[in-house]
């Protein structure tokens, strides 16, 4: 079985993490999301998947290769422009035969795909969406359906005068190819805009396929920080890598902790991790590859990327820290604070409340204070 995945798009809403890492490389759990994503189809029964990419192609045959470290069959193609949701898979046409799944390449969930496939073909279905409920779904894409689940109606970030259900495109599709030829070749066309309202009119069956599968949009900072947490507190079924070495402690390869650390799981300790003494872990949380966690420090809630230098009696809680920051003595970085890569951020400053800060900047001691 085949399946389109679509990685446009420039993650700005999750700007600074962003700046260096497209969105489908930023990690959850310590692992890239592309590669969470690819590992979880092949589970599924999926073995070759074209990844449908608009930039940085060359970055994701650099991490994923031709797919076979993953087990699966891996295409990565680059559009010469962007080509819209429905015009990617229309691009790659010559690489699918018979039903396909296409996938939005900004989702998490662990929704069954076997079990969407058998509802797709009972009902003989030309294009099946699987939808979920949300609070919002003014962000999101409407569909309404008949009481046989078959879509009446698709509405694309609907007002909120529109809003008549709570149930969303999540974002899964099954397709059979046929319906491509309504995708007009070499052109920015969408499957919400265009082919899904193409189709209510020419009467080719579409059917919704409601489920209560966790599904979150990973594209901004505090979705992003819960997925993460989800993923740690087992709200999404999830595969660890490396050893359990306590309760929900799981440690990937060598660490070096000193046994006055206290860590408190759900806890992901990725490679070559030193933790000094009296520092204090407390799930959920993720601390990446090479990071060094100084004396007294508290963790709690925050997600680490790799390498970063934490240093004496700093306290992160419910963050994100990018790639190679180093954060001094005593400072506190809180409440949904995003700290992106390769910063030096001085003693004795408090950042909280959402604060962003950019790639390479420097903060004196005591800059943004107590
Ligand atoms: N290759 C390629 N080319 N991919 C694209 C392009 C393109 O031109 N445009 C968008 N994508 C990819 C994005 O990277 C993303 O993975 C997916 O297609 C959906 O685009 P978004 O820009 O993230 O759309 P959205 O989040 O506003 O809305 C979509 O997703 C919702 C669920 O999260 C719609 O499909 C909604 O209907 C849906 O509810
Ligand atoms: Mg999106």
């Amino acid at each position: 079985m085949k399946a389109v995945i679509l990685v446009g798009g420039l993650g700005t809403r999750l700007r600074p993490l962003t700046c260096n890492t497209p969105k489908p490389m930023i990690p959850l759990a310590n692992q890239p999301f592309i590669e969470l994503m690819l590992l979880r189809l092949r589970d599924q029964g999926i073995d070759e998947v074209v990844l449908a990419v608009q930039y940085l192609a060359d970055r994701f045959r650099q991490t994923l290769g031709d797919g076979s470290q993953l087990g699966l069959k891996l295409h990565i193609v680059e559009e010469p422009e962007p080509r819209g949701t429905a015009g990617a898979v229309k691009n790659v046409e010559h690489l699918l035969d018979g039903t396909t799944f296409v996938f939005n390449g900004d989702v998490m969930t662990d929704l069954d795909l076997q079990t969407m496939l058998a509802f797709h073909r009972e009902n003989e279905s030309k294009v099946t969406i699987a939808l979920t409920p949300v609070d919002d779904p003014t962000q999101f894409g409407l569909v309404e359906m008949e009481s046989n689940k078959r879509i009446r109606r698709f509405l694309e970030k609907p007002r909120a005068e529109d809003i008549t259900t709570n149930l969303i495109n999540a974002g899964t599709y099954i397709i059979e190819p046929d319906v491509f030829r309504y995708v007009p070749p070499d052109q920015f066309y969408m499957f919400e805009r265009g082919l899904f309202p193409v189709l209510m009119q020419t009467g080719d069956p579409m059917f919704g396929y409601p489920s209560r599968a966790y599904w979150s949009d990973i594209g901004k900072p505090q979705t992003y920080i819960d997925v993460n947490h989800d993923i740690l507190i087992g709200k999404v079924r999830h595969t660890f890598r490396g050893e359990q070495i306590a309760d929900r402690v799981w440690k990937e390869d060598s660490a070096d902790i000193h046994p006055s650390a206290q860590i408190v799981g759900p806890v992901v300790l990725g490679p070559e991790v030193v933790i000094k003494r009296g520092a204090q872990i407390i799930g959920p949380t993720v601390i990446g590859a090479r990071c060094q966690i100084g004396p007294d420090v508290s963790i709690e809630g925050a997600i680490l990327w790799d390498d970063n230098v934490i240093e004496e009696g700093a306290t992160l809680r419910n963050c994100v820290l990018g790639h190679g920051n180093r954060v001094g003595q005593r400072t506190i970085i809180t409440d949904g604070a995003i700290v992106s890569d390769q910063c030096r951020l001085g003693g004795e400053n408090r950042l909280e409340r959402g604060i962003r800060i950019w790639p390479e900047t420097t903060l004196n001691d005591r800059a943004i204070s107590f």
